[in-house]
């Protein structure tokens, strides 16, 4: 136990209707329920359960830091008596995130994605959870960078001084399973060099500068990189990634946090996890896909945190301020649907790999002249 607060944002795909549209309400109930009996024996401070389309997302705050196996063991409880419930319903793809039979001591690389941060809460402490379905964790990467790096969206780089000396980035190579420190704004070219490519490189934590308002050694921003295909071996789903991120008072602003979600930038995912289309914010309510199993959503929800409580949430995409965004990403999805199966609507070949295009391939295999030979 320490005297820091850690919140964890654990979520899996454990069923959903119809297809991978949404999380049932009664999956959602029985999270509550079960997490309730952990907050009322102590294990515990507060929970959320949230939905993002077909994920169930369970944001717990505790005093157990980092990894660690109680809390973890928890979630996947969770999750295991909601597979129940899916399964009972005959909801589509019940348990399907859960790729072992039992817990083995840490949640990581058993299916489920985790974002989670220990740090030592302030005298006001506002957090944003988000959620995105039916993308990888690389759909963080423009976020992340213009909140704590671009300056064109995050004003206090500018004109605060406690921002002014900038962030440290922690990218992770999820190919290689590296990682590397970068500092903005002194690195900026460098950073955008990697993370652009972003089924690669990934955004995995930012922190403070030393000698700023903050300890440096106390993450801001933290973004979930489980890859799901690499854990099983095979396309079981996407990797619906989450990010917990601080705000405020040597921070981006709450509005600096959200800004970059005005701009419905193309990700990965959409449809069979094989398509490009762009990211649309929405309400609580409209976290669910639909058209063409999309396209791709990003849900926000906003908390202040008192003594480990999570006083919310507030639905911070539920604002008119964001219906053009969502025109416009509706505009964006229609442009992508009309190219049908051909890139760059479909993803190129190399990320194909982990899907079930391979196995059509396979089929051709044999038909397949040596052009040389018959020039
Ligand atoms: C994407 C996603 C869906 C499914 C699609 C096919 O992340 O979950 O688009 O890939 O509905 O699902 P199956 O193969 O289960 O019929
Ligand atoms: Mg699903
Ligand atoms: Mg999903």
């Amino acid at each position: 136990m320490s005297g820091k607060i850690t919140v964890s944002l654990i979520k899996a795909d454990v069923g959903s209707y119809p297809g991978h549209v949404r999380v049932h309400e009664d999956l959602l109930e029985k999270a509550r329920s079960e997490l309730k009996e952990y907050e009322n024996n102590g294990d515990i401070i507060d929970f959320k359960v949230f939905n993002a389309g077909d994920d169930l997302e369970l944001l717990i705050s505790h005093h157990k830091g980092m990894d660690s196996k109680e809390i973890h063991e928890i979630a996947w409880n969770v999750f295991e008596k909601a597979t129940e419930i899916a399964k009972d319903l005959k909801l589509y793809g019940a348990g399907q995130d859960l790729l072992s039979d039992a817990f083995s001591g840490n949640i990581r690389g058993m299916g489920p994605g985790v974002a989670e941060m220990e740090f030592t809460e302030r005298g006001a402490e506002p957090l944003v959870a988000f959620m995105m379905d039916k993308t990888e964790p690389g759909a963080f990467n423009l976020p992340i960078f213009r909140m704590f790096a671009d300056p064109f969206n995050t004003a206090g780089l500018i004109i605060d001084p406690s921002l002014h000396a900038g962030f440290v980035f922690e990218i992770w190579d999820i190919l290689e399973n590296k990682r590397v420190f970068m500092k903005t704004p002194e690195e900026t070219y460098s950073l955008l060099a990697l993370i652009g490519a972003k089924s690669r490189f990934v955004i995995k934590r930012v922190f403070p500068k030393d000698g700023g308002k903050l300890p440096p050694d106390e993450p801001v921003a933290v973004v979930s990189t489980e890859k799901l295909y690499q854990i099983a071996g095979e396309y079981v789903g996407k990797d619906d990634p989450v990010a917990l991120v601080r705000a405020q008072s040597g921070l981006p602003a709450l509005g600096e946090v959200l800004e970059p979600f005005a701009f419905p930038h193309l990700v990965s995912g959409w449809m069979r996890g094989s398509h490009n289309g762009p990211l649309m914010p929405v309400p609580f309510k409209y976290s669910q896909c639909t058209r063409f199993d999309g396209p791709p959503r990003v849900i926000a929800a906003g908390f202040q945190i008192a003594y480990g409580k999570l006083v919310g949430p507030v639905d911070l995409f539920d604002d008119p301020a964001f219906d053009q965004v969502r025109a416009k990403a509706s505009e964006i999805a229609e442009y992508m649907r009309r190219h049908g199966p051909f890139e760059p609507h479909r993803l190129p070949m190399e990320d194909m790999e982990y899907t079930t295009l391979p196995k059509v391939l396979e089929g051709l295999k044999s038909r397949f002249e040596n052009i040389v030979d018959i020039r």
